[in-house]
């Protein structure tokens, strides 16, 4: 068991045109709440500006953008393998360091070594079936901002979290619950998904990790062409139905129309976000 806690903070998206798909996730009731000009403790790019930006979407879990060129060579590497996708889920700490030596004991392999920068620390590994964590903690009172913690726009739109897809449910959701101190809130090993929160989680803050077999067309590709992946974001909304035309309207393709999902029991849409990640719309889970 851990001695430390792992909060959901981000997942990432690198992203090849990063200007013209953060429309797509503006349109759709997202705001930015922070983008990073840049500064010595940032790195910055050809261009004099710093390649990631936060969005968010009514909840304390965002979405990073993070274009080329990336900052460090294991980066450059990963998207030259995988091209525009979702790279990392990131957690924050309250001790980055002390993370290092405990997730390698537990199977994890280090794909950057800890390292202090200017307003944060950081380390990143991949899991046991190699999805990349991301181990951040804050130095002083710098902190990405938040924006909201209430749903959000006409139908109540809600980003929850994102989910990824694995080769063994019941070991990795045991893995995650064991190393980083989650626990069950939905769903079960049986019905092929599991949804994981961290010990943060409460009506307020209602995000969670989803862990989860592929079960459609479109999640078995991914698979099949990433291995285990995480496969994109999660999104509840009190108004399902506008969520999802308003989600056609702002540019996401249509993977799967709003239907029963029997794992969940939760009624479900499959979006494609630009860069070709997948995006799950359903309605609220009550907690
Ligand atoms: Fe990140």
């Amino acid at each position: 068991m851990t001695d430390q806690a792992y909060w959901l903070h981000h997942l990432c998206i690198y992203d090849e045109k990063p200007r013209d798909h953060m429309w797509n996730w503006l349109k759709w009731y997202h705001a930015i709440p922070q983008y990073y000009w840049g500064g010595e403790e940032f790195h910055l790019t050809d261009e004099g500006h710093v390649d990631y930006t936060f969005l968010a979407a009514g909840s304390g879990f965002q979405i990073q953008m993070e274009s080329p060129p990336f900052q460090f060579k294991y980066e450059q590497e990963w998207h030259a393998e995988h091209g525009s996708g979702v790279n990392h889920i990131c957690w924050i700490v309250p001790n980055a360091k002390a993370t290092v030596d405990y997730l390698m004991s537990n199977g994890c392999t280090t794909r950057m070594e800890y390292e202090e920068f200017g307003v944060y620390r950081g380390y990143v590994c991949a899991d046991p079936e190699g999805r990349w964590i991301e181990i951040m903690d804050y130095i002083g009172d710098f902190k990405t901002p938040d924006v909201e913690f209430r749903p959000v726009g006409i139908p109540g739109l809600q980003l929850f979290g994102a989910t990824q897809l694995t080769e063994n449910l019941a070991e990795m959701s045991d893995w995650y619950q064991r190393v980083l101190g989650l626990r069950p809130i939905h769903g079960g090993v049986d019905e092929g998904i599991v949804f994981l929160a961290d010990e943060k989680h409460s009506a307020e803050r209602n995000i969670a990790m989803i862990m989860a077999e592929p079960q459609s067309e479109a999640e078995r590709v991914l698979m099949q062409e990433h291995g285990p992946v995480i496969s994109g974001a999660n999104y509840q909304a009190v108004d399902l139905e506008r969520a999802d035309r308003d989600a056609i309207a702002a540019g996401f393709e249509r993977v799967s129309e709003l239907a029963m999902d029997e794992r969940t029991g939760m009624r479900t849409s499959v979006l494609r976000e630009p860069s070709g990640n997948l995006v799950y719309l359903r309605e609220m889970l009550a907690v």
